[in-house]
């Protein structure tokens, strides 16, 4: 089902980039507790996706590839208002190293569907990262809240007891509206570092059906370098994998 996109201007996407959230949103009719009908629609999508996922109507490939697609087509001031960000932003202590994460639910927003999917937000400060870490059995996605971050993911191409086999994907800067996606297929690792204070990811995940689901594995991907570009991932404990990655 296609959507309209209703892009951000590149100002407001600066202004995003380096402001806070509440001077953009000032101006705008933010109505606090109702879902804004791109928002809905983009909810409703995403919920029939996930149902169809987990239906087996829709592989995980595919079903990345389209949570890719959607992501590029959210409207981000009504992402921001669905999660109640500056409200969000105030009341988080960021921590010192490592990341944030505060569940949010979208389901309770009037006009809302009933989800299918879980929904939250990691916050940063500058400096700190959402540590290298894989995922088994789920599709994530993350949406630029706010702040510039460096992103990076890699392919799992293989899977050991105490490593995983690696291989870079994607190394660039992300801003307000910037998305990525994992799953078992392609780009299952990432980490994010935000390179400015109060930054935010926006993020969806979705267990594949039958499986458990979603579990973090956390990594070193400063590993010993093999044949084509390949890395050997030693899995780290979190707390080790925060020490070191975690700004
Ligand atoms: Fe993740």
């Amino acid at each position: 089902m296609p959507f309209p996109r209703r892009a951000l201007s590149s100002q407001a996407l600066a202004a995003l980039a380096t402001a806070g959230l509440a001077q953009l949103l000032g101006s705008r009719d933010v109505v606090a507790g109702a879902v804004r009908p791109a928002l809905g629609a983009w909810l409703e999508r995403l919920t029939e996706m996930t149902r169809a996922l987990r239906g087996r109507q829709l592989g995980e490939r595919e079903f990345q590839g389209l949570l890719d697609d959607l992501c590029g087509r959210v409207d981000l001031v009504d992402l921001y208002a669905a999660v109640d960000l500056d409200a969000l932003a105030a009341r988080t202590s960021l921590p010192a190293t490592g990341a944030r994460s505060v569940d949010v639910d979208l389901a309770a927003l009037v006009g809302a569907p009933r989800l299918g999917f879980g929904a939250r937000v990691f916050g940063c400060r500058r400096g700190r990262a959402i540590v290298p870490h894989g995922h088994e059995d789920l599709c994530t996605a993350f949406i630029v809240l706010a702040g510039r971050w460096r992103g990076r993911h890699y392919d799992r191409a293989e899977t050991h007891a105490d490593h995983y086999v690696i291989r870079p994907t994607i190394d660039r800067a992300f801003g307000p509206g910037d998305h990525s996606s994992v799953s078992d297929h392609r780009d299952n690792v990432h980490w994010f570092q935000a390179e400015t204070d109060g930054a935010f990811v926006f993020n969806v995940h979705v267990a594949c059906p039958g499986r458990s689901g979603g579990a973090r594995v956390y990594l070193d991907p400063d590993g010993e370098r093999l044949a084509g570009g390949a890395i050997r991932a030693p899995k780290l404990s979190r707390a080790a994998c925060v020490a070191k990655y975690g700004g």
